[in-house]
């Protein structure tokens, strides 16, 4: 018999992505992650999709180190770090496994602050805009490699 891994792809979201669905529904829409996340799962069955979140920069560093070197990939909306943090930059670097930065909201029409990321340089690409559909993209381009 012959057995096929599945891919494996991490999500990772940072601070107050916890909050989707309840906080600043207007930008970020009115649907919790974890729905949004049963569709994924449902439209992507040859696929393992595990996701983690986090409000603490420092876990999210753990987790890209844990899952680094064996996920084919990841992607990973890091918030308001985005913007801030050369750590996770640093720990985007130092792994193997390709990650996609990811926003739902368009971050070029929104505050100057957020027109600058750290992490992108160290990424794959940056899918930004669309919305939760942004991270439907992101699997969509690993299941092409
Ligand atoms: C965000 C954009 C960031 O600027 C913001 O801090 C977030 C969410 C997005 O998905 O649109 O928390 O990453």
């Amino acid at each position: 018999m012959i057995m096929f891994e599945l891919m494996k792809i991490q999500i990772i979201n940072g601070p107050n992505l916890n909050l989707l669905g309840v906080r600043e529904t207007s930008i970020y829409g009115s649907a919790s992650f974890e729905d949004y996340l049963k569709d994924l799962k449902a439209q992507f069955p040859a696929v393992q999709i595990d996701y983690y979140q986090s409000n603490v920069e420092g876990e999210l560093i753990n987790k890209l180190h844990e899952v680094g070197f064996s996920y084919d990939g990841i992607i990973m909306n890091a918030g308001a770090y985005t913007h801030t943090s050369i750590a996770i930059a640093d720990a985007i670097a130092g792994i193997k496994t390709p990650v996609i930065e990811v926003h739902i909201s368009n971050v070029y029409k929104r505050e100057e602050f957020r027109h600058q990321s750290m992490l992108a340089a160290n990424c794959k690409g940056v899918i930004v805009g669309f919305g939760m559909d942004s991270y439907r993209l992101g699997i969509e381009y690993f299941i092409k490699q």
